[in-house]
């Protein structure tokens, strides 16, 4: 892919409001090296580290980023524990610092599944970062599209029948108040790491009009440069809403 600079001139209202990221290739970029696929995972922490004060640096409004998904449980036990450590330790250590940059924290997904202690650390982390100003830094922990589409129509099922609603009347705004992301903007960009193109059960409402970028860069090698590669690529893009491209062109000028 063509490298772009993202370089002065470049307006705030240009930049995607909200960034979603599958962040793969960890076990393929350990194996490269001949080591575990554990010591991939360790790595991509750094990676999580470098996207998410980009992406503060550059004002984003909401960065989500896909940790695990409900179909990862599937691995190995081993490696699913591993995960699992490395995400409380990462929370512990981090939140101060997410804290500090006046970042809101938002675990999403079905997070009963997790130990107490985990659960007890994300609460604490969401308490403690609960009333920050600035981006809203979503972590999708067993998390799946399919999971919150069905969630958010339960919860709509139940109002419509505590209230009497009208079925016929309910609109996409009433479903979408019942989904993990409901108050941030829809997905503009999403980017996904190490070659392979699929949504793998991602954000599948949110991401209706997003912007698909795909990169060959396994996750840990993902830095800076390469988010700022993806947004300018982004501000590239022509996006059209289902209009034609004269129509764009004509409210542009
Ligand atoms: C992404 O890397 C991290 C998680 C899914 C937790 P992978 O572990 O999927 O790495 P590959 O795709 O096997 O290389
Ligand atoms: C998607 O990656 C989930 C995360 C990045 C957390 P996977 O590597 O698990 O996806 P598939 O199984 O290759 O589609
Ligand atoms: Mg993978």
């Amino acid at each position: 892919m063509a490298e772009h600079s993202i370089e002065a001139g470049l307006s705030a209202d240009c930049l995607p409001n909200h960034i979603a990221v599958i962040m793969d290739g960890n076990g393929r970029w350990a194996k490269a090296k001949g080591k575990a696929r554990v010591f991939g995972h360790k790595a991509g922490v750094e990676a999580v580290r470098k996207t998410v004060s980009t992406a503060n640096r550059l004002g984003i409004k909401a960065l989500t980023l896909f940790a695990f998904s409900s179909e990862n449980w599937r691995r190995p036990e081993a490696e699913v524990s591993l995960l699992m450590e490395l995400f409380m330790t990462v929370l512990s250590r981090e939140v101060k610092r997410l804290h500090k940059n006046n970042i809101r924290l938002r675990i999403i997904g079905d997070t009963t599944r997790f130990s107490g202690r985990l659960q007890e650390k994300i609460a604490t982390a969401e308490a403690l970062t609960a009333d920050n100003t600035g981006m809203v830094l979503n972590v999708a922990a067993n998390y799946g599209g399919q999971w919150d589409i069905l969630e958010a129509a339960k919860q709509l099922a139940q109002r419509a029948v505590d209230n009497g609603l009208d079925i016929s009347e309910l609109t996409e705004q009433d479903l979408e108040s019942g989904l993990s992301t409901y108050g941030l903007p829809d997905v503009d960009l999403l980017i996904r790491t190490s070659g392979e193109c699929r949504i793998s059960n991602f954000m599948l409402w949110q991401t209706a009009y997003a912007e698909l970028y795909f990169t060959e860069q396994h996750w840990p090698d993902f830095d800076e440069t390469s988010l700022m590669n993806a947004v300018a690529w982004f501000v590239t893009r022509e996006r059209r809403f289902g209009c034609t491209g004269e129509q764009i062109q004509a409210l542009l000028k």
